[in-house]
């Protein structure tokens, strides 16, 4: 069992593209709110993808239930980042509606370096302060599921850029509270998402340094997501050797459909060569780091569902 502290309010997920952020944000996500703890998932990335996985619509920047007590998620679209800092910072809708549909402004946001990013991160920054009606913080826990790598590091850096581009004025405080929100060990905790494979590995590695570096991100462990299990229990040679005589006799006694004792016999020894390989990376991080490791296995199931993740998230205690 894997245990995943929660004692800071702001839990940062990243990694490289597709090794399973969303899915680890899902699964830390159900684990928080089983132990009672107030839980908001806040996706960013390409396409929102965790309100639709449980069934709920698009989260249109609102904090959306999704269905199991205590836990909601809302996807951070950098353009309605804009239109509500807009929105905030003007207050007067009328006067809102032509800054924020001007296509001038937004070509603006989009090439200014940073700007968009410090925007996204003002509304997880608001929901870190955010307090309920008796002056409590209203959640215990902000998951982040962050961009993948590149896209990362242009956000995680994007206060760091803004003030030292601004020096002064509204965007300067913002950042530098970001900053600061970022940087707190008492608030902030981040964790890397992996594979055991070559690249997001190495990428691990990289993204260590970085926060390490420049960019003074609290680290917490790293979650080595989708580990093959040993597809034998004992892969002695003599073992092997059986199980390579034994699908000619199955054959031979006629027991076999469409799918032939080849064809198993090759996905047995493909998964038995990625556990292996697995294994190796796994190894490699855990001699590399001095970070902690969180293994997760790869799970069967198709198509992937909140149940699939639910798989995960009881391994999380
Ligand atoms: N432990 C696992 N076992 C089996 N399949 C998994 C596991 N974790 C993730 N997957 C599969 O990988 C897919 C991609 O995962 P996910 O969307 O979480 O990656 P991501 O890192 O968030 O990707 P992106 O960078 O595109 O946001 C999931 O839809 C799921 O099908
Ligand atoms: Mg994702």
């Amino acid at each position: 069992m894997s245990v995943i502290a929660f004692d800071r309010r702001l839990l940062i997920l990243s990694g490289k593209g597709g090794v399973g952020k969303s899915t680890v944000a899902v699964a830390v996500g159900l684990r928080a709110a089983e132990q009672g703890l107030e839980t908001l998932i806040c996706e960013m990335g390409e396409n929102e993808k965790i309100a639709p996985l449980f069934g709920r619509a698009a989260s249109s920047f609102r904090e959306t239930p999704l269905g199991v007590p205590r836990l909601s998620s809302i996807y951070l679209d950098p353009q309605e980042a804009f239109n509500d800092y807009v929105r905030a910072s003007l207050k007067l809708a009328a006067l809102a509606r032509p800054l924020i549909e001007s296509r001038l402004i937004r070509a603006f946001v989009q090439a200014a370096p940073g700007l968009k990013e410090i925007m996204t991160l003002t509304k997880l920054m608001e929901f870190e302060r955010l307090k309920d009606r008796k002056g409590k913080p209203k959640y215990d826990l902000i998951i982040l599921d962050a961009p993948a790598t590149g896209h990362g590091m242009t956000l995680f850096r994007s206060p760091m850029l803004a003030m030292r581009a601004t020096k002064v004025g509204p965007i300067y405080q913002k950042a530098k509270l970001i900053s600061d929100l970022l940087a707190d060990t008492a608030r902030t905790r981040m964790h890397i998402v992996t594979l055991a494979e070559e690249m997001p590995v190495a990428e691990t590695l990289e993204m260590i340094a970085a926060m390490r570096g420049d960019l003074h991100i609290p680290l917490g462990d790293i979650v080595i997501n989708a580990v093959a299990p040993p597809a034998f229990q004992e892969a002695s040679g003599e073992l092997l050797d059986a199980l390579q005589q034994a699908p000619a006799i199955t054959a031979a006694a006629g027991c076999w459909g469409a799918i032939g004792p080849q064809a198993v016999m090759a996905v047995a020894a493909h998964m038995d060569g990625r556990s292996r390989l697995n294994a190796h990376y796994v190894r490699q991080l855990q001699d590399s780091t001095d970070l902690a490791t969180i293994v997760l296995p790869f799970v069967f199931d198709t198509p992937w569902n909140v149940a699939s993740a639910q798989k995960l998230a009881a391994l999380l205690r």
